[in-house]
């Protein structure tokens, strides 16, 4: 089966360094290979209600800074979910076989029923639909994301495989979460604890266009203990995440000389977050150069989503020609 590489982000605000090492890193490697297509899910960000103005600045943004990780509208197809009906058709269509039970038992869905019990929306509950809609609309087969999406990947997987079983047919294929690095990646917050991400308090979280400042600051506020007291301890989990991190951006050689401080206890968590500091702020400047270089060029945006559009929809059309005559929609 051909390979097809889908992905998307949702436009809250801007991209942070788990956004990027998680998934656009993997994408912009991947769209040099096969076809692909990458999306802002816009659709998926109104489960929080965000004003116009706000969503169409925070969509603007994350075209922006996809372009400057290096997503190339020559060598993919990049365009904006609201700008596809035939998604949303889809997700219409896969409502109706995803069942009560298992939406609600899904991890992210539990967690907003506790963090924002006042806004229990049906676009919360049916996020996974959509997300399959946005899968399956192009037939994808690989989706690189970060591992915080795998539960979502694993209901696309089921709702394909219904469909196919539903109608005796294989329309679709079954995604599976990937990265050319084998493992899903967790980029780590910097507070000690848990994932990086934007919904963290502002100084646990890199920025893509954070500048060199803010990320030294940042970097030297970062959680972590006293120090080892034996030879090879176990590291605590705020300092297995700074090496995490110096993973990323850092020299093997680097990583290999604080490992070797850290197992003979000489280390110094001052030095070593200087040394991942800088090495953040070389990783990070030439994609923060080029925000700054088409932040505001406002017709080069506007023919990269019409051309975007465009292209997805010849693809989503096809898709959704096979669905409708697939479920008995056909013509006298
Ligand atoms: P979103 O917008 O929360 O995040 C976008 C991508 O960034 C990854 N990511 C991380 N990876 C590693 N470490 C982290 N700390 C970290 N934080 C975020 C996410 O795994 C994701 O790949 N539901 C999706 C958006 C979406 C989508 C899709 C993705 C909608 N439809 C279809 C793939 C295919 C989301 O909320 O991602």
């Amino acid at each position: 089966m051909k390979e097809i590489v889908v992905s998307g982000s949702r436009p809250t605000g801007n991209l942070h360094l788990g956004n990027y090492l998680g998934a656009v890193k993997q994408f912009v490697l991947m769209q040099e290979k096969h076809e692909s297509y990458f999306f802002v899910a816009d659709y998926h960000s109104l489960t929080t209600h965000p004003n116009p103005k706000d969503l169409h600045e925070n969509v603007k943004t994350v075209l922006v800074e996809y372009l400057a990780c290096g997503l190339d509208p020559n060598k993919t197809t990049l365009y904006l979910q609201s700008d596809i009906p035939e998604i949303t058709e889809l997700y219409l269509f896969f409502n109706m076989h995803a069942y009560l039970g298992e939406l609600e038992r899904v991890p992210t869905f539990k967690e907003k029923a506790k963090s924002q019990p006042d806004n229990m929306n049906a676009g919360l509950l049916t996020y996974p639909t959509l997300m399959a809609a946005d899968i399956l609309v192009h037939k994808g087969t690989h989706v690189p994301v970060g591992k915080d999406q795998e539960q979502h990947l694993e209901m696309c997987r089921n709702f394909a495989r219904r469909f196919n079983h539903v109608y005796q047919q294989e329309v679709f294929p079954e995604p599976i979460p990937f990265n050319m690095g084998n493992e899903l990646v967790k980029v780590p917050s910097l507070n000690g604890t848990g994932k990086m991400s934007k919904s963290d308090d502002e100084n646990s979280c890199i920025f893509l266009k954070d500048s060199a400042e803010a990320i030294r600051k940042k970097v030297m506020r970062a959680v972590t203990d006293t120090g080892p007291t034996t030879p090879n301890e176990t590291k605590p989990e705020a300092v297995e995440n700074l090496f995490d991190l110096m993973k990323h951006v850092s020299t093997q050689d680097t990583v290999s000389s604080f490992e070797e401080s850290y197992n003979n206890m000489t280390i110094r968590y001052g030095d070593m977050k200087k040394q991942l500091a800088e090495d953040m702020v070389n990783y990070l400047a030439p994609i923060r150069e080029k925000i700054d270089a088409i932040a505001n060029d406002n017709t080069y945006l506007r023919h990269v989503a019409e051309e975007g559009k465009e292209k997805a929809r010849i693809s989503a059309r096809r898709t959704l020609d096979e669905v409708r005559n697939v479920i008995g929609f056909r013509n006298f």
